[in-house]
């Protein structure tokens, strides 16, 4: 394990499968997750996503596999042994109840005094900025104060683990990026360990100590975020985490640690992290787009024709045609940009020798 290096695992998942007829929900999980961690799972919609965390929860029984919490076998334990709380996508408040009486629900279940439930709820209410509506119904909140109330009532038993279930897809993106800075603020100061799911990759990055990427129910890769999005070991890894150029190339030669490359006609070197390659004498690269440099004709080493450009503002996406690695995509932060490339017009780009990165081969 990555960071989780120096934590005790508080929940391993081993072996984990579900099958829904032909489908393969959960395709052999192996997983550790580190008291107080923020892990994530991302993955394409359908990916398992869901499946894990509520077999996790126990509403959903695995086919084969098993949950070990501290050590202790829980995989037949029905959920409300497991005591972890839970925060879904859809505001999931029982309407005919105030917010107080939401966050007091799972107090009641588990038989608290009354004296105990009106000081949690004020605690609780307090953690989620939302003092002042212990008495409001559901209707009458928005969205993300709707889930603000979900998020207390999940917090409000102390449970060990928190599972989120994409908490704030239905929220818009202004309000969905408050509440990611809320909900950091929120995990460093309980120090519960949080397993949270999105198809958001830049909630994944912006939120997480670790990121498990998951495809067709199998982990792709688990990494820190950085080391996911700079160290991809895979295409689909590359491909779903950011942006990506792939460039088939042959390897002419090993050069101590760099590997002299032939793609498209050009010649580059690529030094950088290949912990994928494996001596092969052809190779998979990936190239992110922000890595490409451009400039005037003649200050870079590789030509091309601007096929198409986007402004966005702080950046500007290009496309450049080259005869041999046809299209190639770059983002360059607008303030640097030296030409002001025209669609048809021509300008040079080239990029250093450790922006490529060897993909192991699973295509
Ligand atoms: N109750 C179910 N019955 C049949 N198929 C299901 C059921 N739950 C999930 N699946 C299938 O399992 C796969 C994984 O689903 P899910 O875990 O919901 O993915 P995600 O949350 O990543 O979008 C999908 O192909 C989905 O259609
Ligand atoms: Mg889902």
């Amino acid at each position: 394990m990555t960071t989780a290096g120096r934590l005790e695992p508080v929940l391993s998942v081993r072996g984990a499968k579900k099958h829904y007829g032909e489908v393969r929900a959960l395709d052999g999980v192996d997983l550790d997750i580190g008291e107080g961690e923020f892990l994530t799972l991302l993955g394409p919609s359908g990916s398992g996503k869901t499946t894990l965390l509520m077999a996790i929860a126990g509403f959903t029984s695995l086919d084969a596999g098993a949950f070990r919490l501290r050590g202790e076998d829980i995989t037949d334990l029905p959920p409300d042994r497991r005591s972890f709380g839970m925060v879904f996508q859809g505001y999931a408040l029982f309407p005919n109840m105030t917010v107080a009486g939401n966050i007091s629900f799972p107090l009641k279940l588990r038989k608290w005094s009354k004296a105990e439930i009106d000081a949690r709820v004020r605690e609780c209410l307090e953690l989620v900025q939302m003092e002042s509506y212990a008495d409001r119904m559901p209707n009458q909140l928005s969205g993300g104060q709707q889930q603000r109330v979900a998020l207390a009532r999940a917090l409000s038993f102390k449970p060990s683990i928190l599972l989120l279930d994409e908490p704030l897809s239905a929220l818009d993106k202004k309000l969905r990026a408050d509440l990611q800075w809320e909900l950091k603020d929120l995990h460093r100061q309980l120090a519960v360990t949080f397993i949270y799911v999105t198809h958001d990759q830049d909630e994944a990055l912006s939120m997480s100590d670790r990121i498990v990427i998951l495809d067709h129910g199998q982990i792709q890769q688990i990494g820190l975020p950085d080391q996911l999005y700079n160290q991809p070991d895979t295409r689909f890894v590359a491909d779903f985490l950011g942006k990506s150029n792939f460039l088939e190339a042959k390897v002419c030669e090993r050069l101590g640690g760099a590997l002299d490359c032939e793609s498209g006609g050009e010649r580059f070197n690529v030094t950088g992290e290949s912990s994928s390659y494996n001596g092969a004498d052809r190779v998979l690269l990936a190239l992110r787009p922000e890595r490409i440099r451009i400039g005037a004709q003649g200050t870079e080493r590789f030509h091309g024709v601007v096929r198409q450009t986007s402004y966005l503002g702080e950046r500007c996406h290009l496309i450049l045609d080259h005869p041999g690695f046809g299209g190639v995509l770059v983002s360059a932060p607008t303030w640097r940009m030296t030409v002001r490339p025209e669609v048809g017009g021509e300008v040079s780009f080239g990029w250093d020798d450790d922006a490529c990165v060897v993909l192991a081969e699973d295509q």
